[in-house]
C-alpha cells in the first residue's frame, strides 16, 4: 500500500466535523455534543467524554502525520479506529483557528493546545471536567480564495447536518446532539438501530423495514431495508457503512440495484442501512482523501455476497406480501416475464414478451379511434370488472382486453403533465389550509433556492422553520393526492440534478416521477364507471399503448383465441 498522501480533508465545515466526530468515536466517547455557528464556518465546536488526550500528546495531536492509532504499516492495514493518518487535526489548524482542551482520567485538571493558521501555541492549564472539547474557529479566515468557494450558510449547514446524520446512524449507542446557532436541532439519546434510524432518516423508513443479517466466513452484513414499495426519488436514504465508516461504493450499490431490479422502478432509490464488517485486510480505505471510498480485494465476491443477502431478505418480504407470486419470480430475474399461461397453444395476438408488435398494433388502433365515427364502438370496449386489484378486464368488438390500470394511469397523466408544461407552467391550485412537512434542513434550503423553478410546476411552497415547510398550493392535475410524498420527490430529484437541469434536460424524467405518484396504485378498487372513464381517456392519450417506462399498458384477446383455448370450432 502506498504510505499515505496528504489529500484536501478539509474542503469545507462538514468534512471538518465529520474529522472532529471520528476522533471523538476514536476516543471511546459515548456522548458527543456539536454546535455549530453560522453553517459551521463562523464555528465548528465537539464535546465529547472519550478519554482524552495526555498533556504531552497535545502537540503532537495537531502535528501532521503524528497519530496515536497506529504504529506501523501493517497497523494500518487492519486499522480498526477511523483515522489513521494523523493528517486531520494539523490540516484544519492550518486553515483556522483551532483550540483543544482535554483531560484525561486521573489528570488534576485540563489542557489546552491552540493552532491558528498552523502556529502552535504553548501547552497551557485550562478548565473542563473530563473528555475532550475541539473547537475550531473561523475556517479559511487565511485563505480568502477558499473561503470564496464555500456555499451560503445554510447550505453549509445542510452539509454538516448531513455528516452529523451519517454517524449518527452508525453508532445508534452513543448519544448525539447538534445545535446550530443556538438552537438545538437534533438529540439522539442512545438507542437501536431502528430507533435511530426512524430519527435519522424517518418514521416511514423505520417502521417498514427489512432486517438483514448474513455472515460468511470474513464478511458480515447487518442493517435495515426498505420493502420494495418503499422507494425514494433520490439516494438519499442510502447509508452503507464499510467497517463502521460511511462511503459511497460501486460495487456494493450496484450489487444492491441488482437484488432490487425486479421490484424496484428504475428511477427510483431504494433505502436501507448496511454495515458490512469485512476483514480488514480486504479492504483498502485509503483511496480517497476523505476516506470515504473503499477498495475491496475480491470485489466480484463481495458483489455476489452482498446481492445475495439482500435477495433473500427481499424475497422473503415479496412471499409475505403478495403469496402466490413470491419469490420464484424475484430469483428467477433474469428470465422473461412470467407468461400467463404454460399451454403452448394460447396464441394471443400479442404475447407478452412481444412488445414491439404490441405497439405498432396499439398504435393503429389510436389512429383508427380518432378517425372512426362517433357511433363506432370504443376501441378498448367496456369495463367488466378488475382482476386482483391490477388489471382491469373489458370487452370490446374483437374479445377481452385486459388492461394494466397503474402502467394505464401513470401514461395518461405524464402525458397530460407533459402538455401542460409545454404549454406554460404547470397549473397551481392553492390549498385552502396550507399542509405543513417536515423536512431536512437541507430539503427546507433546496425549497428556498428552486422557489421559481418550483412555482413553475405548480407548487408554492415557503419554509416555515428550520426543518419545516408548508405547501400552499400544489400542480392542480394532481391535486388530489399525497403532496408531501411528492414534494419530496421533486426535490430529490432536484437535489440530486440541478433544479433548472431538471427542468431542462431531464424534464420528462422529472414529470415521469410525478405521474407514477398520482398513478392509481394496485389494489385500488376502481368502480366500473371509474374503470370506463380511464379507458376513454387511454383512448384519448397519445401514446396509450405502453406506459413510461415501454412497458405495455393494455393487451387485447381476440375471441379466436380464446376459442382456440377451449378447442371451439374444431
Ligand atoms: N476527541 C479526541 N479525543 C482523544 N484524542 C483525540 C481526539 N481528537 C484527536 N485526538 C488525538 O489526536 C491525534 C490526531 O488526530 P487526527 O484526527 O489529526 O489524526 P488521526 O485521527 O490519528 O488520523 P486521521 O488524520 O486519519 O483522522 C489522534 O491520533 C488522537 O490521538
Ligand atoms: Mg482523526
Amino acid at each position: 500500500m502506498n504510505q499515505i498522501a496528504a489529500g484536501e480533508v478539509v474542503d469545507r465545515p462538514a468534512s471538518a466535523l465529520k474529522e472532529l466526530m471520528e476522533n471523538s468515536l476514536d476516543a471511546g466517547a459515548q456522548s458527543l455534543a456539536v454546535d455549530l455557528l453560522e453553517g459551521g464556518v463562523r464555528r465548528l465546536k465537539v464535546v465529547d467524554d472519550g478519554a482524552g488526550i495526555e498533556k504531552d500528546d497535545l502537540a503532537l495531536a495537531v502535528a501532521r502525520f503524528a497519530t496515536s492509532k497506529i504504529a506501523t504499516l501493517e497497523d494500518l492495514e487492519r486499522a480498526a479506529t477511523l483515522g489513521f493518518r494523523g493528517e486531520a487535526l494539523a490540516s484544519i489548524g492550518a486553515v483556522a483557528r483551532l483550540a483543544i482542551v482535554s483531560r484525561r482520567a486521573g489528570e488534576r485538571h485540563a489542557w489546552r493546545i491552540a493552532c491558528e493558521a498552523g502556529t502552535v501555541s504553548n501547552v497551557e492549564p485550562a478548565a473542563l471536567a473530563s473528555g475532550t472539547t475541539v473547537e475550531v474557529e473561523d475556517l479559511y479566515f487565511n485563505t480568502p480564495a477558499r473561503r470564496k468557494f464555500l456555499k451560503s450558510e445554510a447550505t453549509e449547514f445542510a452539509r454538516c447536518d448531513e455528516a452529523f446524520a451519517r454517524i449518527a446512524l452508525s453508532r445508534p449507542a452513543v448519544a448525539f446532539s447538534l445545535s446550530h446557532n443556538g438552537r438545538r436541532t437534533a438529540h439522539l439519546p442512545p438507542e437501536g438501530l431502528r430507533a435511530r434510524a426512524a430519527r435519522v432518516i424517518g418514521e416511514d423508513f423505520s417502521s417498514s423495514a427489512i432486517d438483514v443479517r448474513s455472515e460468511s466466513s470474513r464478511v458480515r452484513m447487518e442493517g435495515l431495508v426498505a420493502p420494495p414499495g418503499f422507494t425514494r426519488a433520490s439516494r438519499d436514504a442510502q447509508f452503507l457503512y464499510v467497517n463502521g465508516r460511511f462511503v459511497r461504493d460501486k460495487v456494493v450499490a450496484h450489487a444492491i440495484r441488482e437484488a432490487y431490479a425486479d421490484v424496484l422502478h428504475h428511477d427510483r432509490h431504494a433505502a436501507f442501512v448496511l454495515f458490512l464488517e469485512v476483514d480488514p485486510t480486504l479492504v483498502d480505505v485509503n483511496v480517497h482523501p476523505a476516506k470515504s471510498e473503499v477498495r475491496f480485494r475480491e470485489s466480484s465476491a463481495m458483489h455476489q455476497f452482498v446481492f445475495h443477502a439482500l435477495s433473500r431478505a427481499l424475497s422473503a418480504t415479496m412471499e409475505g406480501a403478495k403469496g402466490e407470486k413470491g419469490p420464484s419470480y424475484f430469483s428467477d430475474s433474469k428470465s422473461n416475464p412470467p407468461s400467463f399461461s404454460t399451454q403452448s397453444s394460447f396464441a394471443v395476438s400479442q404475447p407478452s414478451g412481444s412488445y414491439e408488435a404490441l405497439f405498432s398494433t396499439a398504435v393503429a388502433d389510436e389512429r383508427r379511434v380518432a378517425s372512426a365515427p362517433a357511433s363506432e364502438a370504443p376501441t378498448l370496449g367496456f369495463a367488466l370488472a378488475q382482476l386482483h386489484g391490477v388489471y382491469i378486464l373489458a370487452q370490446n368488438m374483437a374479445g377481452l382486453v385486459l388492461v394494466d390500470m397503474h402502467a394505464a394511469h401513470e401514461r395518461i397523466v405524464y402525458e397530460g403533465l407533459k402538455d401542460a408544461l409545454e404549454a406554460a407552467s404547470l397549473p397551481s391550485q392553492p390549498l385552502l389550509t396550507p399542509i405543513p412537512m417536515t423536512a431536512t434542513a437541507e430539503e427546507v434550503e433546496q425549497a428556498n433556492e428552486a422557489r421559481a423553478e418550483l412555482g413553475s410546476l405548480g407548487f408554492d411552497v415557503a419554509a416555515a422553520g428550520p426543518r419545516e415547510l408548508v405547501i400552499r398550493a400544489v400542480p392542480a392535475l394532481l391535486a388530489d393526492l399525497d403532496a408531501q410524498g411528492l414534494l419530496r420527490s421533486v426535490l430529490g430529484e432536484m437535489r440530486e440534478f440541478g433544479a433548472s437541469r431538471v427542468l431542462i434536460e431531464r424534464r420528462n424524467e422529472l414529470l415521469s416521477t410525478m405521474a407514477c405518484h398520482a398513478a392509481v396504485r394496485a389494489n385500488r378498487m376502481l368502480t366500473v364507471p371509474e374503470m370506463n372513464a380511464l379507458l376513454r381517456q387511454m383512448e384519448q392519450t397519445e401514446r396509450a399503448g405502453s406506459c413510461n417506462h415501454g412497458r405495455p399498458t393494455w393487451v387485447q384477446f381476440p375471441m379466436a383465441d380464446l376459442d382456440r383455448l377451449f378447442l371451439r370450432g374444431r
